[in-house]
């Protein structure tokens, strides 16, 4: 069985594409989900794909990724400058973290400068538009070995 990689979206992610096209682009969540299922597939990888507006159902989904998932690709949104709640629940996933952004968080205002995903995660792709997610993948699948590469 291929290994299980959870991508997770935090809230407002939904809205990708429609939300702010300057900063976060035109592609869509829906576009995002198929590139991660395609590269997914191409790296022997089985993507689970998540987006919730509700910091809980986010903590949820890692609760589940433990011990059942190798790794973990996460963009928190804003929970990423917030929540304490999702860095104490990725402190209990075993496997490897990136955390991804879409934009350039440290171009942007003081309050995005500081991430609280950050401190637990293996790596953190910012900046690259949609394919920062497709470049998490490539790297979790490289820090467990996964088979295709
Ligand atoms: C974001 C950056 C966050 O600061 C913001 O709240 C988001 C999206 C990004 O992908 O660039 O919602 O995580």
């Amino acid at each position: 069985m291929s290994p299980i990689v959870v991508v997770l979206n935090g809230p407002n992610l939904n809205l990708l594409g429609k939300r702010e096209p300057e900063i976060y682009g035109r592609e869509t969540l829906a576009d995002v989900e198929a590139d991660c299922r395609r590269v997914g597939g191409e790296l022997g990888l089985s993507i689970e794909f998540h987006q919730s507006n509700r910091e809980y159902e986010i903590i949820d989904w890692i609760h589940s990724a433990r011990e059942r998932a190798a790794g973990i690709v996460i963009n928190p949104a804003a929970f990423t400058h917030t929540s304490v709640a999702i860095l104490d629940a990725l402190n209990a996933f075993e496997g490897p973290i990136i955390e991804v952004h879409i934009s350039n968080v440290h171009k942007r205002e003081p309050f995005r400068h500081h991430s609280y995903v950050s401190g637990v995660a293996s790596g953190v792709i910012v900046g690259c538009g949609m394919q920062g997610y497709t470049l998490a993948l490539h790297r979790i699948a490289k820090l467990i070995g996964a088979p295709k590469q």
